[in-house]
């Protein structure tokens, strides 16, 4: 059975440390065989600092995808779904190899990436590092906690990795990274009531509103969509909040077994329903970066080094 790489389905961490690389030449067999030390550095962290949690994730860009396994393309394989409605956007940028290392630590987060950059120095530039942390009991950074009505336990997985359907990909998972920008001024002028009504949620204590009390351009009203049979339709969120005194706001992270749950639900945020009620949170938070990706199941990557 393929095994899906451990990051994908990871209990929140204290840490992150999100790499985003281009690849500058095209020595795909060097790459090939470079991936797989990687998923080797992961373990030998993990083992050595058990108590860390280190978990990692490899994800190849849908673009760079096509050079790096040029015969082997997963079934569902697509480019970010780039939008723009009015002054809300989801806006593509460069991402040929993103990198995600989590633990409880800080310090093995930074010897993890340390190592990463050495390997694959001589194939990739680095285009945008970020340091994602726990805040407060699991909140983002306009104070609501994020994460509530993710899947558990095994359900993760079945909403995260890919299955049986697309039998040479079973373990991978189709992931989309955005980084939205928080702006945080505006956001504290708004009153907590309001804030509340955004979200769907009370702040505080993180209670759902009941469904009929939910306003349509509410955040979780929004992103709870469900399928032609009824069904909902469900990503892993695995993001984090990141920034300084200057610059603050989520990095976003979606796995799935399908593009198509993040694709739907980025659509219903950015145009709404047919009212036009769109996602308010999005008057409050921009994307600046926008990339999907797909992280294969680690015996796809150690196969693939040794051909
Ligand atoms: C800055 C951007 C975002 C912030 C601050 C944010 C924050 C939150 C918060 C606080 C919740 C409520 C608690 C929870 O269930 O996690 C939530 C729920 C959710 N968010 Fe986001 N989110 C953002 C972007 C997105 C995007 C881009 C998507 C998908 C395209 C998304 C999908 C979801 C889903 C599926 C839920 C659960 C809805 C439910 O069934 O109640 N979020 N988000």
């Amino acid at each position: 059975m393929s095994q899906a790489q451990k990051g994908i389905c990871a209990e929140p961490n204290l840490h992150a440390l999100y790499l985003t690389f281009t690849v500058v030449d095209d020595e795909v067999q060097a790459m090939r065989a470079k991936l797989a030390h990687v998923l080797d550095l992961f373990n030998h962290f993990d083992e050595e600092y058990y108590e860390a949690m280190v978990s990692g994730v490899i994800a190849i860009g849908t673009e760079y995808w096509y050079e790096l396994y040029p015969r082997l393309i997963p079934q569902e394989m697509a480019p970010f779904p780039s939008m723009q409605c009015e002054d809300r956007g989801a806006p593509i940028t460069p991402g040929d190899l993103f990198i995600q290392i989590k633990a409880d630590r800080t310090d093995i987060c930074h010897a993890i990436g340390t190592e990463v950059i050495q390997l694959l120095k001589p194939h990739v530039d680095l285009y945008e590092e970020i340091s994602g942390f726990r805040y407060l009991d699991g909140r983002d950074l306009t104070g609501f906690v994020d994460g509530t009505e993710n899947p558990k336990g095994m359900r993760k997985f079945a909403v995260a990795i890919v299955g049986d359907q697309d039998q040479e990909f079973a373990g991978g998972s189709y992931i989309h990274v955005q980084r939205y920008r928080h702006l945080m001024t505006k956001w504290q002028l708004l009153a907590v009531h309001n804030q509340e009504e955004i979200f769907g949620r009370s702040k505080a204590d993180n209670i759902e509103f009941d469904s009929d009390k939910k306003a349509q351009f509410a955040h979780t009203k929004r992103t709870n969509l469900k399928d032609a049979d009824g069904k909902s339709v469900e990503i892993l969120r695995q993001s984090m909040p990141y920034g300084n005194m200057t610059v603050q706001g989520l990095y976003f992270i979606s796995c799935a077994s399908s593009p198509k749950p993040f694709t739907d639900m980025l659509r219903s945020m950015i145009f709404g329903d047919e009212q036009g009620e769109y996602d308010k949170l999005l008057d409050y938070t921009v994307a600046e970066t926008g990339c999907a990706y797909f992280a294969p199941s680690i015996n796809f990557i150690k196969q693939q080094a040794k051909e």
